[in-house]
């Protein structure tokens, strides 16, 4: 057995996760050097990049767009900051963007505002001859990082020492991971999937192996398991701090579904008292989530679904209609935004924007901008060929079961 007990250790960036926790009025962006004060990370940024105004910026970031023209192709995830998606080309959720990714060969680059892992599968999805950029390389996920390669990997050699190889355990990966993770579903028989496919790659994992290791978040494989018609009985977490995961052997033979310890700090703020606490004031109102929330509150809700769900849901719901949402700030506000003849508002009364996404900062995206209309490719992000080889294998299943 290779999984000893270790010493349980936290993510960084699931730590710094409240750092951008506030008041609602002061969400909007202010010039990077007064954002420097919040108690996190940040790349290195030249300082000239510091105190420039937000119309500033707006005006730079415009007039190199235009100079860039389809040379470049900006991508903007949904929860990314206003300042900063108003220049995407296009929006979208995970699994959109990856496929966007890959349909724009005319750019030589694809500048990815979004966090680490989505940048690192638009260049595996990309064509050999584009630079994917991502702004800010301190943007990370902290679910991403709960599932670091070595712990997998010791994971991995303990499953196939109980259960047997040969497809005895299948493993899928949520596109939040690094990509050595989605190399190895690509070498162990294994797919990728987001949170708009999880049940079309469970089942089409369930259709090659009764049993599926899911990682690295817990509450999306089991939302979609319990989805899919398995119980709680056939389902285990995976602690990676413990021998065989905190399992036994029979618990290991017995189950389908091995969960990994592992989730999203945004989305497990939402709790089913947030949920009453909104059915109270609005007796109409719709629960909409997303499904890394937890099977609570999943199940408290009206419908979950990916960022994309969520934002074609509202919009196309009637004029007067009242939603509750369970996800990310910045995505809240925008749909609130557009829908003025419907209710949208935020189940946490806590405004906590996902603290990795909230790093690229319009002043990063100036940066990265100027750089290459000065032939100059700053944060360019590589894989190298071997993880990209078998992780587009998985990515490309994924892309086909849906
Ligand atoms: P979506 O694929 O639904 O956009 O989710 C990505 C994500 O990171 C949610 O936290
Ligand atoms: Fe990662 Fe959660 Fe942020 Fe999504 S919202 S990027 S899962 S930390």
């Amino acid at each position: 057995m290779v999984t000893r007990t270790k010493q349980p250790t936290v993510p960084i960036t699931e730590i710094e996760h409240s750092a951008f926790c506030r008041p609602e009025n002061e969400l909007k962006a202010k010039a990077l050097g007064e954002e420097l004060k919040v108690n996190v990370r940040w790349q290195r940024i030249p300082t000239e990049y510091l105190h420039i105004s937000a119309e500033e910026l707006d005006r730079r970031i415009e007039r190199v767009r235009t100079e860039l023209g389809s040379k470049v192709t900006i991508l903007g995830h949904h929860y990314q900051r206003e300042e900063v998606i108003k220049f995407a080309d296009y929006q979208g959720d995970s699994f959109k963007l990856s496929a966007d990714a890959a349909s724009h060969p005319e750019s030589d680059y694809i500048v990815f505002c979004g966090v680490h892992f989505m940048a690192e599968t638009a260049c595996v999805l990309c064509g050999p001859h584009q630079k994917v950029i991502l702004p800010n390389t301190a943007a990370g996920c902290s679910m991403a990082d709960m599932a670091p390669m070595d712990d997998v990997l010791d994971a991995w050699d303990d499953l196939t020492e109980v259960l047997g190889g040969d497809g005895a355990v299948v493993p899928v990966a949520y596109m939040n991971t690094i990509a050595g993770l989605k190399a190895l579903c690509g070498k162990q028989g294994g797919i990728i999937c987001t949170s708009s496919n999880a049940a079309a790659a469970l089942e089409w994992s369930y259709q090659r192996s009764e049993r599926v290791l899911f990682l690295p978040d817990q509450h999306l494989g089991r939302n979609t398991g319990l989805k899919l018609g398995l119980d709680l009985e056939d389902m285990v977490i995976w602690n990676p701090f413990r021998p065989l995961g905190g399992n036994t052997p029979e618990r290991l033979r017995k189950a389908k579904l091995i969960l990994w310890q592992g989730h999203c700090s945004v989305h497990t703020r939402f709790t089913t008292r947030q949920i009453a606490a909104a059915r109270e004031r609005y007796p109409d109102v719709k629960i909409i989530a997303h499904p890394e929330c937890t099977m609570e509150v999943v199940q408290a809700a009206d419908m979950d679904g990916s960022t994309e769900f969520i934002r074609k849901v509202i919009n196309e719901a009637p004029a007067g209609s009242v939603w509750g949402v369970g996800t990310e700030i910045s995505l809240v506000n925008r749909l609130a935004k557009q829908n003025p003849d419907k209710t949208v508002f935020c189940l946490d009364p806590v405004v906590c924007p996902c603290s990795t996404m909230y790093r690229i900062h319009p002043a990063y995206l100036l940066w990265v901008l100027e750089g290459l209309v000065k032939g100059v490719v700053v944060n360019q992000i590589v894989v190298d060929e071997e993880t990209l080889r078998y992780s587009r294998i998985a990515l490309e299943r994924m892309l086909q079961v849906v």
